[in-house]
Formats: C-alpha cells, structure tokens, sequence
C-alpha cells in the first residue's frame, strides 16, 4: 500500500480553494455573501441583485442592476425544439432528471465552449423555465411562456400556476437564502468539472447531478415525505426513534461546517411561524416536534435543523410538488456554482488528487484461477 498520502475521509477540514465570495461561520452560525450577511441581503435586496453581487463582488449600480435584470428576463425563453423534446421523456421522470438532462441539451444551443458569465446568465434565466415547463408538460397542462415584464421570482410562479403570486416577495427571499454556501459537494464537483477547462452546461450538469443526492440537496424533498409518513404530532417520537434505532439518517438534520442552528433554517422557521399565524401551514406543528425530540435526542452532538428541514414546508405552502423542491434550490444555486467556477478559472489548476491503492499487484493472467 501506498504511505506517502494521508486520505481525508470526505475531504473533511481540507481546504480546496482560496475564495471571496461567502463565508460560512459554523460556530457562530453565520452566512455572509461577498461581505453583506444573509439577513442583510434577505431584508434589503432582491435575487438579480444578489446574484450580481456574487457573480461580480460588489452591489450593482442602477444600470449594472438594469443590465442583469434584462439579460435574466429576455433570455428566459427555450428553444422550440427543446421543448418538444421534453415533451417526450418519461412522464414519471424527477425533475432533478429533467433539469440535468436539458440543461445538457441547451450545451448544444451554446456556440461558446467554456465557462462565462453570459452563459452563466442564459442559465440562470433558463432553469426556471424549464422547471415550470416540465411541472405543466408533466401534468398534462399547456405551459405558460415566461414574461419579460416579471421579476425572476415573480415569473417563475406565474409560469408554474399562471397567476402572479402574492408570495412571490417570500419566495425571492428562500432563493436568496439559498444561493451560495461555499464549497458544499455540488459546488466542489463543478469546480472538478470546471478546473479541466470544459464548458459552463457540462459545469452545471455535474452539479445538478451533485445536488440531487438525498444527502445534499436532495434531503428537502425527504423531509416533506417524512412529515408526510409521520402524520401526526402524536407519532412524532416512534417515528423518530424507529429512524435512530434503524440508524437511519434524519434528513433535514447535520451539517459538516454548522456545528450550531444553520441561519438559514433559522430565518426560514421565523417565516414559516409568522405565516402560520394567519394561514394554514401545513406540517408545521410536527417539524417544531420533530425539531425538538430531535435536539433532545442528539443532546450535545451538535446535530441541528440544516437549511432543507424547513424549505420544503414553504414550499408546499407556496403549492410546488415535494419532487421538484430540490429544482428550487438549484434554480437558486446556479449563483454559487457559475460564481465558483468562474472565480477558480482564473487561476485555474486542474483537480487531480490521490487515492491510495491497497490492492493486489502480482497477478499473471494465465496463471489466475477464476472462482
Ligand atoms: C445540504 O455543505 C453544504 O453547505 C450543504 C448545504 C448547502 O447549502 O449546499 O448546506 C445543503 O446539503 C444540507 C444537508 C442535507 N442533508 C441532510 O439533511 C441529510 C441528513 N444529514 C446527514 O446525513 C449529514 O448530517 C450530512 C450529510 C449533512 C453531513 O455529513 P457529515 O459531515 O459527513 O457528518 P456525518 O455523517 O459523518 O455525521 C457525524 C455524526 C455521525 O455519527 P457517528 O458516526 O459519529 O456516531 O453525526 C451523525 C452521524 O451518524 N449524524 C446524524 C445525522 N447527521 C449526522 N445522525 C442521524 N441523522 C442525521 N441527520
């Protein structure tokens, strides 16, 4: 076996790179996008500003501001043929699936072949699209064409449902909550996948495919289906300890930096809690039980609610299906991603670690015996 090389479980504590865009306090629970907390930018901004402050490092001015405003709006709309291909895939398909597969398709639409900021942008206007596509294709509905005249958020729920939503503001602000994190797993495999120069849609689709995962991105949808099985505040401690006694993860909970409450689900529970008190959200009363037992259970574990235990309760209240709760995220991330990419390119080394082999090395195939 190979002992020059240590191997770093996960890669845990290994920094891969030197970067300005967000820190992440995990002791302190603290988010900060480009300097501005994540408090700051969810009272004070909107998400084209916000990402125009990742992708560029600083607040835009009124015409930088206008610019990336009407590049978002005016490139929102999918090639015809697109569409018709999507018209074709499997009706059951998730839509992390569908989300994957066409924006590696819309490659093919790119006559650039590497990684900038105007494709960056055609993504970013196009994932919603395709994402409130495949929701009306899906359900046998006609689909809505985007209208440039709509915020991003704003556009995005009047595609889904056809009405412009008088939630539209709270769901700009969940996008803005989940725009960037540091180099979390889908960042870091599009990062791999932009370090070897390729171009911004094979980037994006490493990172779709990262974050579809139930350990990732993939963990909101779990939590909604949990709280679905769980039924009932009354079930919430046999669920809870049938899942631990398994040992069974519990999704929506854990974080390799926050090692205190993630701001993120913080701010999203006091949302949740100020609706609650004047509309009927759904599932709410058993999170703050799951919540609680949970914490009582992994008492002193550092083990709390991560950003995906509570997103998906805004979610259902805002009506989007559980399965497409992770293409919300990613339709908010694309930010963090392209951000990333761009900003390792620059001085730009190609990843390519290690692994320890610890395997047989004398073998002659006309000797080997076959089981
Ligand atoms: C996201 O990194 C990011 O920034 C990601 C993210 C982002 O914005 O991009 O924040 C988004 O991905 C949130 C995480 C969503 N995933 C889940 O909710 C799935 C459930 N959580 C976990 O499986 C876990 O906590 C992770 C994947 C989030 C973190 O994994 P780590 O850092 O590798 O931690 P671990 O699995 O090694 O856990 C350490 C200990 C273990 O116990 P021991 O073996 O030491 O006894 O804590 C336990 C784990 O078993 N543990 C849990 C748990 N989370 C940790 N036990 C039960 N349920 C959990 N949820």
């Amino acid at each position: 076996m190979d002992v020059d090389f240590d191997v770093k479980h996960g890669l845990e504590g290994v920094a891969v790179a030197i970067s300005s865009i967000s820190y992440v306090d995990g002791k302190k629970g603290e988010l900060v996008y480009r300097g501005f907390s994540i408090e700051d930018l969810i009272k004070n901004s909107n998400f084209e500003e916000t990402a125009y402050l990742i992708w560029f490092g600083s607040l835009p001015n009124e015409n930088e501001l206008d610019f990336i405003v009407s590049m978002l709006s005016k490139k929102r709309e999918l090639p015809e043929k697109i569409i018709n291909i999507m018209r074709l895939f499997p009706k059951n398909s998730h839509p992390m699936e569908v989300l994957r597969s066409v924006v590696s398709i819309l490659g093919m639409y790119s006559g650039e072949n590497n990684s900038t900021l105007e494709d960056a942008i055609n993504l970013t206007a196009k994932i919603p699209t395709v994402i409130a596509y495949w929701y009306r294709i899906k359900n046998n509905m006609p689909i809505i064409h985007p209208r440039e005249d709509l915020k991003h958020s704003e556009n995005f729920l009047y595609m889904m449902f056809g009405e412009i939503s008088q939630y539209s503001e709270l769901f700009d602000k969940t996008l803005i909550l989940h725009a960037e994190q540091g180099m979390n797993a889908s960042t870091f495999a599009s990062t791999v996948t932009a370090s070897t120069l390729t171009d911004t849609y094979s980037i994006i689709t490493t990172a779709i495919g990262t974050l579809k995962g139930p350990l990732h991105g993939g963990a909101n949808e779990r939590v909604l289906k949990m709280f679905e099985e769980i039924k009932s505040v009354d079930n919430v401690e046999s669920y809870i300890n049938a899942l631990i006694e398994n040992k069974n993860k519990i999704m929506g909970f854990g974080h390799r930096i926050y090692k205190t409450y993630d701001p993120r689900a913080k701010v999203l529970k006091e949302w949740i809690k100020e609706l609650f008190l004047k509309e009927n959200v759904e599932y709410f009363e058993i999170a703050l039980k799951v919540e609680e037992y949970v914490l009582k259970k992994f008492e002193n574990r550092k083990i709390y609610p991560n950003v995906d235990f509570y997103s998906g309760i805004l979610y259902n209240f805002f009506n989007i299906p559980k399965e497409f709760f992770t293409t919300i995220f990613a339709m908010a991330r694309i930010i963090g991603w392209t951000a990333h990419s761009m900003e390792y390119c620059k001085n730009n080394r190609i990843f390519r670690p290690r692994s320890i082999y610890n395997g047989p090395k004398n073998f002659k195939y006309k000797e080997y015996k076959r089981s």
